[in-house]
């Protein structure tokens, strides 16, 4: 395949190059019935031009009036054509424009859904916001800009030089020397417009940032009274946007007294010469007025062509960020190859492993841990200990840097990711919720899960009777991110969405936020039910749930400090002890077993 340069090293046109080269295939046909209609445009556009020439020499010389009404009539017919002709390019290619776009959104999405933790992680939804709407509408505008107006003015202006050209070759050469001085001076402001571009780019990125965060911090923005804060925020963010707004308004407005003057220069001197030329030499007027008139009209398109690079700079600025996405690669992706994950027991292995998120703090050292089918294995110990990066190390969210994780003596880097994951029901410390009704958050363990199914899985996570208590009952809209809920709500939400998967092994990082006993022992009763045929490992930060565990391991400093049940544990008077101490207090040694 044709590797595609990267972005960054394009330049502008090298970047627009490639969005369309990357699309124009399958609008190919389109491009050619906007060529079509803009090439009929341009020539109707020269034609009229061309057609002052008989009109005035009719006029002057030859006073023929049934000739000029009949020239009249033709004007007429030439400006309803073109009319007509902008309508189908544009119609065309502003389609067209849009279906690129959507495209790149699609593919931006794509790639994005692809990518791992550690990329999301290290950015702020916000960006991501930016790139997909800001980014890729500026795009569209570019290319809007691109074609409809560069490819007509282009055409247009061909035309007409060459009308100019047919009715005085070195008056035309006087008109157009002016052209070259007019493009460098332009390419100076393009550097300008793409600097202050990326900065409005990032100032909307941080409008994004703080809107959202004040959204959905909304509770802490109020009770900590940050709205000056927030408001500030903003503020600076708005201010860096419409200063660039405002400089990259001035760099393009330049360009505009710039051409004038210099066409105005132009236009002078060739009626000056002109006129000169038809009064003392005698030629013929009409040539005159068509080349005038040829050069007035192509005045506009010219100015636009020559200013074409600085419009597009702002879209290009968008493009890059597009495909600063686009161009990594996908991560995530299904090596072709791997063998499914075939889950007998669901044993799970972690041989001395090594990981840390960033190179130099490593956050399990040498860690080895087994959790056996058919029980349920606790990791319990300090915040921050590692335990729910066990976890996310076993659905393959991050690579080990050393060691294996082995499920059912399978390594789990070498079988293919879709059937891993799919083998696993995981609740996360913080519940997530997405937009919609509490069924559908439900449903999504298993899509196309019917009615009894969701109550079931509902009844055994404890959460069936609390969501007929609402009005709407499975149709309870859940709010963003579950606001519209409570914790405990949430957390049992989420384990009946894992109750619906039915995956043999079950991760349930416990949310620390205390429940009350009610509803613990109700949480309690179904993780029970769960354990039966299937591998449960959990961060447990409740009582219940550690003492019922049938083993738990005690992850401290990256390793696990000690394992066992937890009787055997607490008579042990190691870290397990003290750290039980420290978190239930003398409830530690009349706590027994409920199973
Ligand atoms: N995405 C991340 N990027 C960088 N460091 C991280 C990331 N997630 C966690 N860490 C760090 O890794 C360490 C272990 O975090 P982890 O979330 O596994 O702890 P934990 O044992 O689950 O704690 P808690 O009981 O509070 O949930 C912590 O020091 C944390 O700061
Ligand atoms: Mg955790």
């Amino acid at each position: 395949m044709n590797v595609p340069k990267p972005a960054v090293e394009l330049g502008a046109l090298g970047l627009m190059r490639r969005l369309f080269a990357e699309h124009a295939k399958q609008h190919i046909w389109a491009y050619v019935a906007a060529a079509v209609f803009m090439a009929i445009g341009a020539a109707m556009t020269a034609a009229s031009a061309y057609l002052l020439k008989p009109i005035v020499n009719n006029m002057v010389v030859g006073s023929d009036f049934k000739a000029l009404r009949t020239l009249s009539w033709a004007v007429f017919g030439l400006f309803t054509v073109r009319g007509l002709c902008t309508f189908g390019a544009q119609l065309f290619l502003s389609r067209t424009g849009n279906r690129i776009v959507a495209d790149v959104q699609r593919q931006l999405f794509d790639r994005l859904l692809a990518q791992d933790m550690r990329f999301l992680n290290e950015r702020h939804s916000a960006e991501f916001i930016t790139r997909l709407s800001i980014a890729a509408g500026s795009v569209r505008d570019t290319l809007q800009v691109m074609i409809t107006s560069v490819s007509r003015d282009a055409l247009t202006a061909i035309g007409l030089v060459a009308v100019m050209i047919y009715q005085d070759p070195l008056l035309a050469l006087i008109a157009l020397s002016g052209l070259p001085i007019a493009g460098l001076t332009l390419g100076r402001l393009i550097v300008k417009m793409r600097k202050f571009a990326r900065r409005s780019y990032d100032g909307s990125t941080r409008i994004a940032e703080t809107l959202q965060e004040a959204v959905m911090g909304a509770r802490i923005v109020k009770s900590f009274n940050l709205q000056s804060a927030m408001r500030e925020r903003m503020r600076s963010a708005v201010r860096e946007v419409e200063r660039s707004a405002n400089r990259m308004a001035s760099s393009a407005a330049i360009s505009s007294p710039m051409s004038d003057i210099l066409a105005g220069f132009a236009i002078g001197a060739v009626i000056f010469y002109g006129s000169w030329r038809v009064t003392v030499q005698h030629t013929d007027p009409g040539a005159l007025f068509s080349f005038v008139g040829s050069l007035m009209l192509a005045y506009e398109p010219l100015k636009r062509l020559g200013r074409v690079n600085l419009d597009i700079q702002g879209g290009l600025v968008g493009a890059r960020l597009i495909y600063d996405i686009l161009d990594r690669p996908a991560v995530e992706a299904e090596v072709p190859g791997l063998p499914q994950l075939d889950v007998r027991g669901g044993q799970i292995v972690f041989e001395n492993v090594r990981f840390g998120y960033r190179s130099d703090e490593a956050v399990l050292k040498d860690l080895s841990l087994v959790a056996e089918p058919n029980t349920t294995t606790a990791l319990v110990g300090p915040s921050g200990g590692g335990k729910s990066t066990i976890i996310g190390l076993i659905q393959r969210f991050y690579t080990p840097d050393a060691g294996r994780i082995q499920i059912d003596g399978q390594d789990v880097l070498k079988v293919n990711l879709h059937s891993l994951r799919a083998s696993i029901a995981f609740v996360s410390q913080d519940v997530f919720l997405f937009r919609g009704t509490i069924r559908e958050n439900i449903a999504l363990g298993r899509p196309g899960a019917n009615d009894e199914e969701i109550v079931a899985a509902a009844e055994k996570a404890y959460a069936h009777e609390f969501i007929s208590g609402f009005a709407n009952g499975y149709y309870t809209n859940v709010g963003e991110q579950g606001a519209q809920l409570s914790g405990g709500q949430r957390a049992r939400i989420a384990i009946a969405r894992a109750i619906l998967k039915d995956a043999p092994i079950l991760l349930l990082d416990e949310p620390t936020a205390a429940l009350d006993s009610e509803s613990e022992r109700e949480i309690q009763k179904a993780l029970d039910a769960l354990r039966v045929g299937r591998t449960t490992v959990v961060v447990a930060h409740r009582l219940q749930t550690i003492i019922n565990a049938d083993r738990i391991c005690v992850i401290d400093g990256g390793r696990v400090a000690e394992s066992g049940v937890h009787a055997q544990l607490i008579a042990r008077d190691g870290v397990y002890r003290d750290f039980f101490h420290m978190q239930f207090g003398g409830a530690a040694e009349v706590a027994a077993p409920t199973s």
